[in-house]
């Protein structure tokens, strides 16, 4: 794993744009696996500043609520739409979130993997990290074997997202997320730390054990990651001390 240090959310963003763009411009199609919450917002604003042009762009969203409808603003859908689909020139049918409204949400996950293959598997997959560990909506103990399905949110995770929700109860008890190994099928992974509530995700992540208890770890067995991490978020990692 490459790991990148950097000072603060500010640098780290920046890095993940100029790492993202270079990308981009070496690809004929680049398809791009894009993460939700509030860690690569600063990425995709600075995107739009940069007027990146996505003309070509295939994209794959890691995850969606099942049962809020695509016109909710906290499905997932319309935050891509609010924070980077709009403002940049992406052609919508080239766009992919798990639709969690789907009446057979089993065929829904077939598909979107079906989806994700035709397109070629993903260039680069950008990830960010839940303080279990997870990645995608991949809860602690999801097999390493999963593909896209459906999940039970553990209630950390309910609680770390119900910030953007008027209650706790709001908050959707499933989601779709795509599989542990459906994200290790990406050529290249970027994950992006930031912040001190990650310090012990990011101890555990790079000195703990790689198993299923801490979805993440398993991060270390691809081939092809690079993790930009700020000072905040390293603040437990022994070696850095
Ligand atoms: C979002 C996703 C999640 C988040 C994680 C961290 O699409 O897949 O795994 O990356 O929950 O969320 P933030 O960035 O809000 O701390």
């Amino acid at each position: 794993m490459n790991i990148i240090k950097v000072m603060d959310y500010a640098e780290m963003s920046d890095y993940a744009c100029d790492f993202l763009m270079n990308k981009m411009e070496n690809l004929q199609k680049p398809v791009l696996g894009l993460a939700t919450g509030s860690t690569p917002e600063g990425l995709y604003h600075r995107l739009i500043e940069k007027k990146v042009s996505f003309r070509n762009v295939v994209t794959f969203n890691l995850d969606e609520y099942v049962g809020l409808d695509r016109k909710n603003p906290n499905s997932y859908y319309y935050y891509m739409n609010d924070k980077l689909f709009n403002h940049v020139d992406i052609e919508m049918d080239k766009v992919h979130v798990p639709n969690g409204s789907a009446t057979n949400l089993e065929k829904e996950c077939h598909d979107y993997e079906e989806a994700i293959r035709e397109a070629g598997q993903i260039d680069v997959q950008v990830l960010g990290i839940g303080v279990n560990g997870h990645i995608g909506f991949n809860e602690p103990g999801t097999a390493f074997t999963s593909r896209t399905h459906i999940v039970e949110l553990d209630v950390s995770t309910r609680q770390a997202n119900s910030r953007f929700f008027d209650s706790m109860e709001e908050v959707p008890t499933k989601a779709i997320t795509m599989g542990i190994d459906s994200i290790m099928d990406s050529k290249e992974i970027l994950l992006l730390i930031s912040g001190h509530s990650k310090a012990h995700a990011v101890a555990r992540l790079l000195e703990g054990e790689i198993n299923e208890d801490f979805p993440a770890s398993v991060l270390r067995r691809h081939k092809n990651v690079t993790i930009v991490v700020d000072e905040a978020a390293m603040s437990e990692v022994k070696e850095n001390k």
